[in-house]
């Protein structure tokens, strides 16, 4: 090799090192994923990826630095951060720096850089927010069809999962903020119940529901108003009964040629009664579990003196031997089970009426 050429090959490395610090410097870039400022959650592992465009990346957490390079790939600790490299190609630097998540970062700044020199560097930050976890706080079941519940909540924050349990059986784990829970046919009480577990895997809290999952629990009572009018009450045994009701239909035949809509009123009055005749009603109410039927039977007896009307409705309770009216048989009845609640009811009839009463409870106690 002469001396010229020796020239030469240094007058050109010399050149080509010129263009690639040229080229480092105009196109340098450094990526940092996430950047700015993050909320991050009490034990959550957190990632943060650079990328450099350059040869060598530097992290700082504001009292120490560690760098990497082709020539340092050993991984290294900044305090709370495990750093590793992850490719160093073709002019790029890729790191990624993790952190178990705690109260010691809160407000903490984590730096990536090109060069040594923090001020004449190409720089990206991230700052840490850190949030504590906080079990959810709202809790609710509904029943969306007759074997499926939907359990959902909300309120919480930086919950990892959510472990839901029915009647004490772990049946999922979630990471969402609702689960469609399929009961298998099963109805009646369920106890639900759903615990927050945080990112260190600790229950930090839980919220739970007793759910009646039940047809719809009613009773109907039909009387003779004292002005010849017959009518008609649903009672609910419960209170804002869950699931609620789809529709409730009323029908009693000979009165109405179709069936009347109760789902928003509950009292009804038929003024057309007419006496002497055998009323029968149906009503029927539907929730997503299934129909309830509820069914009896009223008469009005003709042979009753005027003025002994007036009583049935005010002294039901009374002790008068003989009167008009007026008996209810109440009978409930469904696809699955038949069970007769209550048959009677009243001081206020006469002999006869019992008897046919008494009969027509046998007569549909044996259908
Ligand atoms: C900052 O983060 C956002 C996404 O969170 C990303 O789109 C953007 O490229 C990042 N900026 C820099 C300079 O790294
Ligand atoms: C790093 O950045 C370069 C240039 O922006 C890009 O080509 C490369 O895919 C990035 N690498 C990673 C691991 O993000
Ligand atoms: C910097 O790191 C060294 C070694 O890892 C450690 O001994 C020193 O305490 C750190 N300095 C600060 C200010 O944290
Ligand atoms: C920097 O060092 C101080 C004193 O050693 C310490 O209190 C602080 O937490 C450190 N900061 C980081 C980000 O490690
Ligand atoms: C580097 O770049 C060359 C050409 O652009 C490509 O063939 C090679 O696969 C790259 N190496 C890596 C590790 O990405
Ligand atoms: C994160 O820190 C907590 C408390 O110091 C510890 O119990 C847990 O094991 C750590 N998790 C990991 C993945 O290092
Ligand atoms: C982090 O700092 C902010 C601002 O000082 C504070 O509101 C927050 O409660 C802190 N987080 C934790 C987990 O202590
Ligand atoms: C938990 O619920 C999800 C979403 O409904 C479902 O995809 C998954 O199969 C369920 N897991 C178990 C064990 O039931
Ligand atoms: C839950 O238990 C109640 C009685 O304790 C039972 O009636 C119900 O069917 C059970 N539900 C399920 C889904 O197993
Ligand atoms: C009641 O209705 C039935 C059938 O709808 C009918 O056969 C019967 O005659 C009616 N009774 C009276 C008293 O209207
Ligand atoms: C009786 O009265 C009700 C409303 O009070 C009405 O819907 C029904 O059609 C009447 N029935 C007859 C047979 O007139
Ligand atoms: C009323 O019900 C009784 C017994 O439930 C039945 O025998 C009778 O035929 C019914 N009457 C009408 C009009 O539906």
């Amino acid at each position: 090799m002469s001396a010229s050429t020796g020239r030469e090959m240094r007058f050109l490395s010399s050149l080509l090192f010129a263009y690639c610090l040229c080229l480092s410097f105009v196109s340098s870039q450094v990526t940092l994923l996430p950047n700015d400022t993050v909320s991050v959650c009490e034990g959550e592992i957190q990632a943060i990826t650079c990328n450099v465009t350059g040869s060598v990346l530097i992290w700082d957490d504001g009292n120490n630095s560690t760098s990497f390079s082709s020539g340092n790939t050993i991984p290294a600790e900044l305090g709370p951060f495990h750093l590793v490299l992850l490719s160093h190609n073709n002019g790029t630097v890729v790191s990624v720096a993790t952190v178990n998540v705690s109260t010691s970062i809160n407000e903490s700044t984590l730096e990536c850089r090109n060069t040594g020199f923090k001020n004449s560097s190409i720089r990206q930050q991230i700052s840490f927010n850190v949030k504590h976890s906080v079990p959810m706080t709202y809790f609710k079941v509904d029943a969306v069809s007759s074997d499926t519940l939907l359990i959902s909540w909300a309120g919480a924050d930086c919950i990892q999962s959510y472990d839901v349990f029915t009647n004490g059986t772990n049946v999922n784990t979630t990471s969402g903020m609702s689960l469609l829970y399929n009961t298998g046919g099963a109805i009646g009480s369920i106890d639900v119940l759903v615990n927050s577990v945080d990112y260190y895997g600790s229950a930090v809290g839980n919220l739970s529901i007793q759910y009646q999952f039940n047809k719809y629990d009613f009773e109907v009572e039909a009387i003779i108003s004292d002005n010849m009018s017959l009518v008609i009450i649903i009672k609910d045994n419960y209170i804002n009964q869950q699931p609620a009701p789809l529709s409730c239909e009323l029908t009693v035949a000979n009165l109405t040629q179709s069936s009347v809509d109760c789902l928003s009123k509950r009292l009804f009055v038929f003024t057309n009664v007419t006496e002497g005749v055998v009323y029968n009603y149906t009503v029927t109410i539907t929730n997503v579990v299934e129909s309830a039927v509820k069914n009896g039977s009223i008469v009005l007896e003709q042979t009753c003196p005027s003025q002994t009307r007036y009583f049935c409705s005010t002294l039901l309770a009374s002790d008068f031997q003989e009167s008009c009216i007026t008996s209810t048989t109440s009978q409930s009845t469904s696809p699955s089970q038949t069970n007769t609640n209550e048959s009677g009811g009243s001081n206020c009839v006469i002999p006869w009426i019992v008897g046919l009463i008494t009969g027509t409870v046998v007569v549909s106690l044996l259908i």
